[in-house]
């Protein structure tokens, strides 16, 4: 409860996002709220969104709902922190987010999904047992022009391949980094 309400307190006196502009995952969930008018009472589809782009929500994340929406941050973490199904950080200590959406979907990414999942012997949406990767698939990330898009560590990546996404996921999970 302490924790709970000095973490609140931090994010309430966070000054700004510090984000990063190019995301365009940023941009898609500005849309949305948009689309929601802004309205307060859109905070739980809000969040679903968010954590459907992102794959979870950090601080950076909830400050940003909190200011788009006018709404006291420690509401915003009040909200996330009550519902079981929001993550504030990503279960695995990699993630590995597979844009599934129309662009990158007709490019192959059922195929990289298929390979990671066989390679790492999870599906999507789970973690390994080992707690080193989270695999997730996302619809749309705003990367049309670069699909199909893989976001690795939160890195959003290009014209992925099984054989590109492999590399990566392998590097992690072999050299235990
Ligand atoms: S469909 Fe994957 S980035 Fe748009």
């Amino acid at each position: 409860m302490i924790a709970t309400f000095a973490r609140s307190k931090r994010l309430a006196q966070k000054p700004a996002v510090s984000r990063n502009t190019n995301d365009k995952r940023y941009k898609i969930l500005e849309t949305q709220m948009k689309r929601y008018q802004f309205k307060q009472d859109a905070l739980i589809e809000v969040l679903h969104k968010a954590q459907e782009l992102f794959g979870f929500l950090d601080n950076d994340l909830m400050t940003f709902v909190a200011q788009q929406l006018k709404l006291p941050p420690s509401r915003v973490f009040g909200v996330a922190t009550f519902y079981h199904f929001f993550n504030l950080k990503p279960k695995g200590a990699h993630s590995c987010v597979v844009c599934m959406g129309t662009a990158c979907y007709v490019r192959g990414a059922d195929k990289v999904v298929a390979a990671i999942e066989a390679f790492a012997g999870i599906k999507a949406g789970e973690t390994t047992p080992d707690g080193r990767l989270s695999l997730a698939t996302a619809r749309c990330i705003g990367a049309c022009g670069i699909a199909p898009a893989v976001v690795y560590d939160g890195a959003v990546t290009a014209k992925q391949t099984p054989e590109s996404s492999l590399e990566i996921v392998k590097g992690w999970l072999s050299h235990g980094s």
